[in-house]
C-alpha cells in the first residue's frame, strides 16, 4: 500500500477562509490526502490567502519565498497551491512573481482542486479563478467524523457569500463577488451532520451574513432570523452565533431573535469602521453614527447581557483629527467587549484608493495606537467585570497543564478550568475567578445555570 499523501493547509484572514480550508481538506481527503501540521513533510501545500489589506496580501509572497527555499534545500517535489482572495485578485501576478506555484485556485473553484492538481502533476501550471455556474457547495464533501472531531465542538457553516455593499475601501465585492445565499435545506443538512458528529456550537458565517436571504423550506425567501429560529429547534445545538454583520441589515426580526432564542449567544460583532458621519458617508457605509448607536440601544433592550465587538479603520482618506475624535467618542459611548482596528490600506481598484487626500503614515500610526489603547482599556474593563460572574462555557480543547481544559464563554473569551467534571464538547457552568490579559480562569459553579443545556447528547471524545 502507498503511504497516504500529506496535505498542509495554511489559512490567512477571516473565518470564511478557515471554513474553506476545511472544505478543501475534506475534498482532498477523498483523494487520499491526510492533513499534517508540518509543511516540510507535505506533498501538497495550500496557502489560503487574504487580500483585505496590503500587508495580508504581501504575506503570501514571503511565505512562498520560504517554501521555495525549503523545497530547494530538501530537493523535494512538494506541490504548491495558492487559494483564496489573493488567488482570485491576482492569479496571473502570482504565477509571474512566484514560479514555485503549481496551482492558483479562486474561492469559487475549490471543488475542482483534484482535477487542477492532476493537470499540474502533468506539468501544467494552472489558474482557475472563474465564477462557475455550478454551485461549489454541491460538490464539496461532508467531513469525516475524525475530521470534525479534530476541529472541535464549535464549527462554522457558510450560509452566504459575497457582498453588494461596496464600501469604498473594500476589495470583498470584487474578490468574493455578488451576494449569494445558500438554500435553507442545504444549511440544515450540513448542521444536522455536524450535530450528529458531536458539534455543539454553530457559527453561521458570510461576508455579509445578516443580508442572508436564502430559499426557505416553504419556497419563500427566509431571513437570517428565520433560519436561526429553525436551527434552534435542532436537537443537540447548544449555541448559535453569526458573523459578520452589516448595521444596515440588522432587521427587526434579527433583533427579536436575540431576545427569543436562548441558544443565540449574547455577543455580536458589528463593524462600524468610524464614528464620524462625514467619513462613514465617504466610505459608502450606508449608515451614520446615530443609526449605529440606536441599533445598539435596541439590541441591548432585546438582550440586556449583550456584549459588542466591532471593526475600525483609522486614516481613511480625508479623515481629520475631528473625525478621529468622533471615533474615540463612539468607543467611549458604546463600551466594546473587544474589537479589531486597522490602518486604512489602499487597495488597487477600490474607489478610496483614487482619493487625493490620503492620510500620512505617521498620522495613521499615531491614531491607531491611540484607538487601540482605548479599545484595550474597554476590553479589560469588560473582562474585569466578568470576575465573579457565572456562565456556561463550552469545553473545546486541552489546556497547557495536565488536567486543564479550555472553553469559551458566551463572549468568546477563553476560560481555563482545572480538572473540570466534564469533557471536551460539553457545556460546564463556571464562576470566573481570575482575569488575565488573554484568558479567564474559572471553577465549576455550585448550581448549574441551565441544566438542560449542560447535559449534552454526545460529548466529543478527544
Ligand atoms: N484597509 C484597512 N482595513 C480594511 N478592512 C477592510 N478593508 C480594509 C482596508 N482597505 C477592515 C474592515 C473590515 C475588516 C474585515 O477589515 O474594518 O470590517
Ligand atoms: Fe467589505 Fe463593506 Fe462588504 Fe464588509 S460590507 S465586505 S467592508 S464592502
Amino acid at each position: 500500500m502507498h503511504e497516504p499523501r500529506k496535505l498542509y493547509v495554511k489559512s490567512f484572514g477571516c473565518q470564511m477562509n478557515v471554513y474553506d480550508s476545511h472544505r478543501m481538506a475534506d475534498t482532498l481527503a477523498r483523494e487520499g490526502f491526510v492533513e499534517t501540521q508540518d509543511p516540510a513533510e507535505a506533498d501538497l501545500v495550500i496557502l489560503n490567502t487574504c487580500h483585505i489589506r496590503e500587508k495580508a496580501a504581501e504575506k503570501v509572497y514571503s511565505e512562498l519565498g520560504r517554501l521555495r527555499k525549503q523545497k530547494q534545500e530538501a530537493g523535494s517535489d512538494t506541490m504548491i497551491a495558492v487559494a483564496g482572495c489573493v488567488a482570485q485578485a491576482e492569479g496571473a501576478e502570482i504565477m509571474r512573481r512566484a514560479p514555485v506555484v503549481d496551482v492558483v485556485v479562486g474561492p469559487q473553484s475549490y471543488h475542482r482542486l483534484p482535477e487542477l492538481l492532476a493537470e499540474a502533476k502533468a506539468g501544467k501550471r494552472v489558474v482557475d479563478t472563474e465564477f462557475p455556474a455550478e454551485d461549489k457547495f454541491d460538490h464539496l464533501p461532508t467531513p469525516t467524523r475524525a475530521a470534525t472531531r479534530s476541529r472541535g465542538p464549535a464549527a462554522f457553516v457558510t450560509v452566504q457569500e459575497g457582498c453588494d455593499k461596496f464600501c469604498t475601501f473594500c476589495v470583498v465585492p470584487y474578490t468574493r463577488g455578488a451576494e449569494v445565499s445558500r438554500p435553507v435545506t442545504k444549511i440544515l443538512d450540513e448542521a444536522a451532520r455536524l450535530l450528529d458528529q458531536g458539534v455543539r456550537e454553530i457559527t453561521l458565517i458570510g461576508q455579509n451574513v445578516n443580508a442572508f436571504h436564502g430559499e426557505g423550506l416553504d419556497g419563500k425567501v427566509w431571513s437570517l432570523a428565520r433560519l436561526m429560529e429553525r436551527l434552534a429547534q435542532m436537537k443537540g445545538l447548544a449555541r448559535l452565533r453569526y458573523t459578520t454583520s452589516h448595521p444596515r441589515d440588522m432587521g427587526e426580526d434579527l433583533i427579536a431573535a436575540h431576545r427569543d432564542l436562548p441558544q443565540l449567544m449574547p455577543y455580536l460583532h458589528l463593524p462600524v469602521q468610524s464614528g464620524s458621519d462625514r467619513i462613514l458617508a465617504a466610505m459608502n457605509r450606508k449608515h451614520g453614527r446615530d443609526l449605529f448607536l440606536s441599533l445598539i440601544e435596541k439590541m441591548r433592550d432585546a438582550r440586556p447581557d449583550l456584549a459588542l465587538s466591532s471593526d475600525f479603520i483609522v486614516g481613511f482618506p480625508g479623515e481629520t483629527d475631528r473625525d478621529f475624535e468622533d471615533t474615540l467618542d463612539l468607543v467611549h459611548e458604546v463600551g466594546f467587549a473587544s474589537a479589531y482596528s486597522f490602518k486604512y490600506s489602499s487597495r488597487p481598484g477600490t474607489p478610496a484608493a483614487e482619493h487625493e487626500a490620503q492620510v500620512a503614515e505617521e498620522v495613521k500610526t499615531e491614531r491607531l495606537a491611540e484607538l487601540q489603547k482605548l479599545l484595550e482599556a474597554s476590553k479589560a474593563a469588560f473582562d474585569a467585570a466578568c470576575r465573579g460572574r457565572t456562565f456556561d462555557i463550552l469545553l473545546e480543547k486541552p489546556g497547557r497543564q495536565p488536567g486543564q481544559l479550555i472553553g469559551r464563554s458566551p463572549y468568546l473569551q477563553s476560560v481555563v478550568v482545572n480538572d473540570p467534571p466534564a469533557g471536551i464538547g460539553e457545556l460546564l457552568t463556571v464562576t470566573i475567578t481570575d482575569v488575565g490579559p488573554n484568558s479567564l480562569a474559572g471553577v465549576p459553579a455550585e448550581t448549574p445555570l441551565s441544566p438542560a443545556l449542560s447535559r449534552p447528547l454526545a460529548a466529543m471524545e478527544a
